[in-house]
């Protein structure tokens, strides 16, 4: 994992009000207090919906709790005629430090392009916000492809729409596995993740390849989370059902214990 601080992202999808929330994120800091949690060591961050967070926001800095958020998509545009939309610089009013963007159930449900994710991704570095790009192959892809060839021209064709510079972190998320409570395998997650790294290097050159944070998401789980984290290019993850519960989050983020 060289020196890339991991990260553990919890993206909550379409779950939780904001009282939910607040119970939520009071819980996990909690948790992670007690069992010593070193933020230094290892990145936490939720990903709330929209309505939550003002509320996150509040209680972290009321609380000065180690923890980051940030949000589960943003708007390609700055401002204007563009209803239902929600921008990269209101996020950064917010104070999020991340938002995902590509994620594959907003590929499937809103037909997002790769220079969509793209585009959303320019619009979240213009302001100071870290994009998740999320990439990873259906089943069909998986068998008539191999795990690696989607992934790595989503990455491609992402890249293409970014500035040279400016950190982005890559989630791995392979579609098959998404709530199916079938993680890919530990070494399929690094061939696939060594291949993003590659493309990193190529796009960007070998010193932001190095310190790209590029994170594994699909059915992790404490039990499973340490596999991944033993291999040099998975550097994270991105947790979707069991980061809604603080314990099993908790736990998950503690890997290395
Ligand atoms: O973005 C996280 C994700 O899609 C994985 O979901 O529920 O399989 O952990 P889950």
């Amino acid at each position: 994992m060289a020196n890339r601080t991991p990260l553990i992202a919890g993206n909550w999808k379409l779950n939780l009000d904001h009282l939910q929330a607040i119970a939520l994120v009071q819980k996990l800091a909690w948790t992670l207090q007690d069992g010593k949690h070193d933020h230094a060591a290892v990145e936490v961050a939720v990903f709330p919906p929209f309505t939550d967070l003002r509320s996150v926001q509040t209680l972290i800095s009321a609380e000065r709790f180690e923890l980051r958020f940030g949000a589960q998509d943003v708007s390609e545009h700055e401002s204007g005629a563009h209803t239902g939309e929600i921008s990269a610089s209101m996020l950064a009013k917010l104070e999020c430090s991340y938002v995902i963007v590509g994620h594959s159930e907003r590929r499937q449900d809103h037909a997002e392009s790769d220079a969509i994710v793209g585009r959303k991704a320019a619009a979240a570095l213009r302001h100071g916000i870290v994009p998740i790009v999320c990439v990873g192959e259906t089943a069909d892809d998986l068998e008539q492809h191999g795990a690696s060839a989607v992934p790595v021209q989503q990455l491609r064709d992402v890249l293409a729409e970014l500035p040279a510079t400016g950190e982005i972190v890559v989630a791995y998320e392979p579609v098959w596995a998404i709530g199916s409570g079938k993680a890919a395998t530990a070494d399929q997650a690094q061939q696939v993740c060594q291949a993003l790294r590659q493309v990193v290097a190529e796009v960007r050159g070998d010193e932001a390849a190095a310190a790209t944070r590029i994170l594994y998401g699909g059915s992790v789980k404490s039990g499973n989370i340490a596999g991944f984290m033993r291999e040099p290019d998975v550097d994270g993850a991105l947790v979707g059902g069991a980061s809604l519960d603080a314990t099993e989050f908790a736990a998950i983020s503690r890997f290395q214990q």
